[in-house]
């Protein structure tokens, strides 16, 4: 899948695009099976709200079929390949739950703000890709970006290991603030199989799920081959260290899967 010249104006204005509905209902059927799988393990990558509930399920390439054939998409690998202009391999995979009633808030931060400072990452030509593994809406907490922060560079943050079961450095009220009157918040929502790519310099965060209704997502954070990160303190199933390319697959390789 190659961007189109508007798609890469626009991603260079914004910090973001989105593409309602790329994977259709069968391949997105397929992803909620795979995610209901992995958060009914006892593995220690599958981190949890103090509820219980699952948070997040990290390298689940590596141990789910279904993710591991997510993680060399064609789909996916392609588009930001073209971005970060040459091959990518994956930072880091995570199945995020967000569950209904106790899906807790991820707090204002950049991606880059942890890659660099706590793994060492070069430079910012890394990103998210994220796929919606449920219908994504207003009330089940979507992801929240400020458009144009990206154009910031790495902003300043503070190491927040208390708000929730996952450290992050995070931005504060004012700076916040002062992005959000430059361009105003938005709220991408739209049906599973939808998919958001974003600069891993794109402030964002993402308020709890206090609705009846689930919302998980996966994340490939994808980073040019050339910009691998230098410092392992974090777990390698977090932060990873196979600095191989992605060879991507076939464009039916979910679907296939339902023919085995
Ligand atoms: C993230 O920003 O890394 C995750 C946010 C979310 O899944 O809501
Ligand atoms: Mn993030």
């Amino acid at each position: 899948m190659k961007l189109t010249p508007s798609q890469l104006k626009q991603f260079d204005e914004q910090g973001f695009l989105f593409f309602p509905s790329l994977f259709n209902e069968s391949e997105a059927q397929l992803l909620k099976q795979a995610a209901k799988d992995v958060y009914s393990l006892n593995r220690e990558e599958v981190w949890r709200e103090s509820s219980g509930v699952a948070r997040t399920a990290f390298a689940a390439h590596r141990y789910n079929p279904t993710f591991a054939n997510l993680g060399a998409h064609p789909r996916l690998i392609e588009p930001v390949s073209q971005l970060v202009n040459g091959p990518v391999y994956m930072h880091q995979f995570k199945v995020n739950a967000k569950a209904a009633f106790d899906g807790d808030v991820w707090q204002w931060h950049q991606d880059y703000g942890t890659w660099q400072r706590d793994d060492d990452m070069p430079e910012p030509r890394a990103m998210n890709i994220a796929v919606f593994i449920d219908d994504v809406t207003a009330a089940n907490g979507p992801l929240i970006f400020l458009p144009g922060s990206h154009k910031h560079g790495l902003v300043e943050a503070s190491y927040d290991d208390k708000t929730t079961s996952y450290p992050l450095w995070s931005i504060d009220k004012s700076k916040i603030a002062a992005l959000n009157n430059e361009a105003q918040c938005v709220a991408p929502t739209g049906p599973s199989g939808s998919v958001l790519l974003f600069s891993s310099l794109l402030v964002h965060a993402s308020p709890p799920n206090i609705s009846p209704l689930n919302r998980t997502i996966v994340y490939l954070s994808l980073c040019h081959v050339d910009n691998h990160i230098r410092s392992f303190k974090r777990k390698e199933w977090i932060a990873h260290r196979d600095f191989e390319p992605i060879k991507p697959l076939q464009d039916d390789c979910l679907s296939k899967l339902l023919q085995e």
